[in-house]
């Protein structure tokens, strides 16, 4: 069995008498990619918090490596870096000396490393300009820098694509798959762009009111929905209409020259749609099932992501 890197046992927060994570469950194996979501306020930057030693554990605990946030925070927390809702540097010092001061804080210097990452972030041509006039973006890409910095076994990311244009997601996108395949470390990453998470991750935790209510492959989430039904547009010839009106009767939805014949079938009837199609000599231009993405998925089986 794969040790996992990071396990958070009967993690429990309560603020003010009011419980806000509810003894959750899961663990994160070696360069593994997980998607945290929920709709907002449904706890993810709090557990994120916990998991970093930013806030207390209420009940329950956090083990890195073996090692207990609650109880070792900085044997626990040597293993992992992260960004919690802002990456937070100081203004009046360029990027690069951010990532300078940063590294001696943890007894370390290698400007190569800070060079490197900087490069891979894209942060070459601002490093020297001062933190404070930052676009939000670069902030986050600077923050990223500084914690992929410290070579960690996980790194925790709360909405860490907050604030990036489309390239900038991307490339943050492809940057952090690379780490994770390359250097096998594990990604926690929390987001409310369901579609890059679709993109990104091998599993997503679902969060909501505090707890988790789904832990599993993305694909399994998406396959529970294949017994339902799904859209499909046939491209025919406009002469065939008539047949493949008499083939799937209440099943049409919508007919339209441009876009073509469009069906609501479940998804596992769609093999013999195509058969029945070839069958009574339909010719068949092109044939686009809509499954459902994650995100509408997610809004089916959680009620909404905002
Ligand atoms: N210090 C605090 N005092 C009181 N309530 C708090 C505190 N911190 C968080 N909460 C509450 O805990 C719940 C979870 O908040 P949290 O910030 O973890 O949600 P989130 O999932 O990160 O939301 P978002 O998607 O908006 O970032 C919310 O209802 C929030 O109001
Ligand atoms: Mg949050």
């Amino acid at each position: 069995m794969l040790e996992p890197i990071v396990e958070a046992i009967n993690l429990t927060k309560k603020i003010q008498g009011k419980d806000i994570i509810k003894c959750l469950n899961f663990k994160i194996n070696p360069g593994e990619i997980i998607g945290f979501i929920g709709p907002n306020g449904s706890g993810k930057s709090t557990t994120m918090k916990m998991m970093m030693g930013l806030i207390s554990i209420t009940e329950g605990d956090v083990i890195v490596k073996g090692k207990s946030v609650k109880n070792n925070r900085e044997a626990a927390l040597v293993h992992m870096s992260g960004i919690i809702e802002y990456p937070e540097m100081y203004s009046f010092l360029s990027g690069f000396d951010n990532l300078v001061h940063f590294q001696r804080i943890r007894g370390s210097k290698n400007v190569n490393k800070i060079k490197q990452v900087v490069e891979l972030l894209g942060l070459s041509k601002d490093i020297h300009h001062k933190f404070g006039i930052y676009s939000l973006g670069m902030k986050q890409r600077l923050g990223l820098a500084n914690a992929l910095l410290y070579s960690p076994d996980v790194i925790v990311l709360d909405e860490p694509t907050n604030g990036l244009d489309p390239e900038g997601i991307q490339e943050t996108r492809e940057y952090l798959k690379m780490i994770a395949k390359e250097n096998g470390i594990s990604i926690f990453i929390s987001s409310h762009l369901l579609s890059e998470i679709e993109l990104m991750c091998d599993r997503i935790l679902i969060i909501r009111e505090g707890e988790i209510r789904y832990d599993g492959p993305i694909s399994e989430f998406l396959n529970e929905s294949r017994n339902s039904k799904v859209r499909v547009v046939i491209k025919i010839d406009r002469k065939d209409y008539s047949s493949a009106l008499e083939l799937f009767q209440e099943n049409v939805v919508d007919m339209n020259e441009s876009h073509g014949l469009t069906i609501s079938i479940p998804y596992h009837d769609i093999p013999l749609a195509v058969e029945q199609l070839v069958l009574n000599h339909v010719k068949v231009y092109s044939l686009t099932s809509q499954t459902e993405s994650l995100e509408e998925r997610f809004i089916k089986s959680s009620g909404g992501i905002k």
